[in-house]
């Protein structure tokens, strides 16, 4: 066999999408993925390796032994926590930003004050480590400052969209005087509120050149029609039409491409994935919020309809030649996944049941099943082992069709108290 080795860092269903698309590359031998998952495990020219994914000299020696052309981390903790750092001076070229570029999504309160140095628009804030001066703040701002975010990484659990001033009070108390989010929360982001919706748009990048993908819409609420508690993501589609093709060359140009620039101008040459959590405004788009690389589940749906081999893209941007290469999307094709959650999930759930259906589901054309929290039970059949369990995906020529065959795939995917959303991508067709 020819070609590359590739290190994937991570184990969701994200993970499994990324595999899944270098696997397809036949410039790729072979996939590794740590510490990978059973249901990741089940791909083509993918292997699980048990390395600990905090000791950073362990993986650089593996990587050494078994000739990785380079790493791919998906989850933010590890960027955070300096993995690129900590790789790439012992030889081992990495996809994703150093530490410092990973700042944009694991301190708020930097990435706030970093959006207004370098105009890129996005909701007024104030910051407070103060938790009297921050309700004072709410109590008396000229606009609804009724968002309150604790500043560091909270597992996406930091944000409070309050109703009311006392709402967003209590918020201030939880975050910063009874610590919820532990030191994730020694400072408070109080923003202004907005509304309109919101689109993920992520672009791929060498640390200049931006190559923005199609627009993707999560759906972060666990039941139909954008109710109940918030969920890691219960389902996402793409191309998204709540954004106008001009509207998107603004997030490029303004968004995207100015924080690239900016954060070299701030002498941090950020290689990865930049993803916008955009909201599309009355009065145009603003950003919400960054995240330092791929989205779960908008990847799963963004990997379905690249065109151009995913190996490519990731070894021009690490060896930085993003320019020179066009990135190709499927434009006569939708895709929308989604998400089969355990019972009980967002809050305790169930584990260990027995999952019927894959194999018909996996024999549907244009449908793609990828696993989040999937294990093997004491018979060797596949089990639920986390809350979000699998996403079901599938491509067709139009977003209804591609919605009705992702709901019909999930359909047949069955495990006691399994649940899904019924209506995923509803909002492009209220809009439209
Ligand atoms: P973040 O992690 O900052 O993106 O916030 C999580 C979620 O909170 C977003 O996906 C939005 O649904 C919501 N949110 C954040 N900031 C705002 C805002 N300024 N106005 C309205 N909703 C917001
Ligand atoms: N889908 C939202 C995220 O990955 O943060």
């Amino acid at each position: 066999m020819s070609g590359g080795k590739v290190l994937v860092i991570g184990g969701g269903g994200r993970e499994h999408a990324l595999c899944w698309k270098l696997a397809d590359s036949p410039f790729v031998q072979q996939v590794y993925c740590a510490p990978g998952s059973v249901g990741i495990a089940t791909t083509k020219k993918v292997e699980c390796v048990e390395l600990d994914i905090k000791d950073y000299p362990a993986i650089a020696k593996w990587c050494k032994e078994n000739e990785i052309e380079f790493v791919v981390v998906g989850p933010e903790d590890p960027l955070a926590n300096g993995i690129v750092d900590a790789l790439t001076p012992l030889g081992i070229k990495c996809f994703g930003p150093t530490k410092a570029g990973a700042e944009i999504e694991a301190n708020k309160d930097w990435s706030k004050t970093f959006m207004n140095k370098y105009q890129i628009p996005t909701a007024r804030h104030k910051s407070f480590t103060d938790a009297a001066a921050a309700k004072e703040f709410i109590n008396t701002a000229s606009y609804p400052a009724l968002v309150v975010k604790a500043s560091g990484l909270a597992a996406g659990k930091g944000v409070v969209v309050a109703a009311n001033k006392e709402e967003a009070c209590k918020a201030v108390d939880d975050i910063l005087t009874d610590s919820k989010y532990g030191s994730a929360g020694s400072t408070v982001v109080i923003e202004e509120l907005l509304e309109g919706d919101e689109v993920s748009i992520l672009a791929f990048t060498d640390g200049e050149t931006v190559s923005v993908m199609p627009p993707a819409q999560d759906h972060k609420r666990v039941g139909d029609g954008d109710t109940g508690p918030n969920t890691g993501g219960m389902g996402a589609y793409c191309p998204c039409p709540l954004i106008t093709p001009d509207q998107l060359l603004d997030v490029k140009d303004q968004v995207l491409q100015r924080a690239v620039d900016g954060l070299k101008a701030e002498g941090i040459k950020y290689v990865g994935v930049l993803y916008a959590g955009m909201m599309v405004t009355k009065s145009g788009p603003m950003t919400l919020e960054f995240n330092c690389r791929f989205g779960d589940p908008e990847t799963q749906v963004l990997m379905t309809l690249l065109e151009t081999d995913l190996y490519k893209v990731i070894k021009a941007c690490v060896e930085g030649t993003l320019k020179q290469l066009q990135v190709t999307w499927n434009t006569k094709l939708s895709s929308v996944g989604v998400v089969i959650a355990s019972k009980g999930y967002p809050e305790t759930y169930t584990k260990g049941c027995v999952i019927s259906g894959l194999t018909q589901v996996s024999s549907l054309p244009g449908t793609e099943v990828f696993y989040s929290g999937v294990s093997r039970g004491a018979n060797g059949s596949l089990v639920s082992a986390g809350g979000r369990v699998l996403l079901a995906c599938a491509r067709a020529g139009s977003l209804r069709a591609a919605a009705a065959a992702a709901t019909a795939a999930a359909a047949l995917v069955d495990f006691p108290g399994a649940h899904y959303r019924k209506d995923i991508a509803h909002r492009a067709f209220t809009n439209m």
